[in-house]
């Protein structure tokens, strides 16, 4: 069974044609009561890359966040105190929003991510702040403005908080970025319309690391009651990320507008909950067929494990999709077998396995991919684990292999739209043109 990959010759004209970015500005809608739809862009956004260039300088992003995330790590302050230990959350996204805080309104661009739960800004007077585009965020200026008592379940929820005598919060993200200050509650309003109002957040006076730098600040879209999803009890999110080499944004849904379009053919399987890193949304991936092969992987090889080591997170904010070792050598044998094409040397890509092209190949065959989930198969199209770059005549795989922890990453959630129900405890999806949406 293989795709005719007749997509490529489109990909290949596009690279020779310059990017032409959207001239018109996303924002927010008000498309339903209750509902809220806000514009992911990516971080690289106008940054005039190809295709590979973005997936290259994605996957440097990400390498410190994969490690980190895998070790469970934990960030210890310098005066050694328990106290202060923060364990390490993902953080540095790969996708920014805009929106405002406070009344009056100040805008800023901040990142989002499915993989961790705080929401934050910059605040003033700084102790140490990065360079942001927007103006810092100045609490003496907004009437909406308090601290959260010591005595709030939002306190308590953070991970590490010291009471002297506010709720003093420090989080750690996997690129060892950092930011510190005071939780407090203000109004957030998406676009000009949404007003969402005790919103728990992080006004952060200390925010050190260079993860940061592409927003103002953090939403966390994780599983934990930090979070914006936790905090605006909508119960459902969903997103469609356009292709990366796209000009258009991708569009994030929350509460009643999380649905899907008519007459899709949606899948769905369990969200799974691990009691040792709260933040996660797990998946089961039962197994993982290429072409026509069922590949012979172990069945534990993805299964989450009772000391909450191991296990499928799916995650926005990594790049490509990270396997078990087992079950990526196993993939890996079947591409290399699958595919009528001579493996080239990967080194100069940052990916593992890549073929040469042939100079004259307007069509190139690469066999099917598909996931076994628990309770749905995810058929992928081609170019979400593929990717040619007619410069140097390559075509990559875009999975990697890791130990402890596998990743479904972002590269392979193009164009299809997933809801996240955090009610039903399911992840449903199904492919949709998402610049369409
Ligand atoms: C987000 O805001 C920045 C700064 O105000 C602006 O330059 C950018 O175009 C906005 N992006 C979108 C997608 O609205
Ligand atoms: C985009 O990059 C290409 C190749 O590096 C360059 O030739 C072109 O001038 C750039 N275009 C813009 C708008 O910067």
């Amino acid at each position: 069974m293989t795709h005719p990959l007749s997509i490529f010759v489109l990909m290949v004209v596009a690279l020779l044609v310059p990017p032409t970015w959207a001239t018109s500005r996303g924002g927010f809608h008000d498309i339903a009561p209750k509902g809220i739809r806000v514009d992911l862009f990516h971080v690289d956004y106008g940054g005039n890359f190809t295709k590979l260039e973005l997936l290259q300088r994605a996957i440097k992003r990400g390498k410190h966040r994969l490690e980190r995330l895998k070790a469970g790590d934990v960030l210890a302050a310098d005066d050694g105190s328990d106290e202060l230990q923060a364990p390490v959350h993902a953080g540095n996204g790969e996708f920014l929003i805009n929106l405002s805080i406070g009344t009056p309104t100040v805008p800023f661009s901040a990142i989002v991510d499915t993989g961790s739960d705080l929401i934050w800004t910059q605040c003033k007077p700084c102790t140490s702040c990065y360079n942001q585009p927007t103006p810092i965020f100045d609490p003496s200026k907004s009437s909406s403005y308090s601290n959260l008592p010591c005595s709030s379940s939002l306190c308590k929820a953070l991970p590490t908080s010291t009471c002297s005598p506010d709720c003093e919060y420090l989080y750690a993200y996997g690129d060892y970025s950092t930011t510190q200050g005071v939780l407090a509650s203000e109004t957030f309003t998406f676009g000009s319309k949404i007003t969402v109002p005790h919103i728990g957040f992080g006004c952060g006076d200390d925010n050190e690391g260079k993860g940061f730098s592409q927003g103002a600040g953090l939403v966390g879209l994780g599983w934990g009651p930090l979070s914006l999803i936790s905090q605006l009890g909508a119960g459902k999110f969903s997103y469609c990320l356009t292709s990366l080499d796209d000009s258009k944004t991708s569009p994030l849904f929350f509460g009643s507008t999380a649905s899907f379009g008519k007459g899709l053919k949606v899948g769905s399987t369990p969200l799974i909950k691990n009691p040792s890193q709260p933040t996660f949304y797990y998946l089961s991936l039962e197994g993982i067929t290429v072409g026509g092969t069922l590949l012979s992987i172990p069945k534990s090889t993805f299964a989450l494990k009772d000391d909450g080591s191991g296990g499928l997170i799916i995650d926005s904010g990594t790049s490509i999709t990270y396997l078990e070792e087992v079950g990526y050598k196993l993939v890996r044998k079947a591409f290399v077998s699958q595919v009528q094409l001579e493996e080239a040397d990967a080194s100069s890509t940052g990916l593992d396995l890549c073929f040469s092209l042939p100079s004259d190949a307007s069509t190139v065959e690469v066999p099917k991919l598909v996931f076994h989930f628990n309770g749905a198969d995810l058929d992928l199209p081609a170019e979400n684990y593929m990717i040619l770059d007619s410069s140097t005549g390559l075509l990559c795989l875009t999975i990697m292999d890791s130990t402890g922890m596998s990743i479904f990453g972002n590269f392979q959630q193009q164009n299809l739209q997933f809801v996240y129900d955090l009610q039903k405890e399911t992840l449903s999806f199904a492919p949709v043109q998402c610049d369409q949406l």
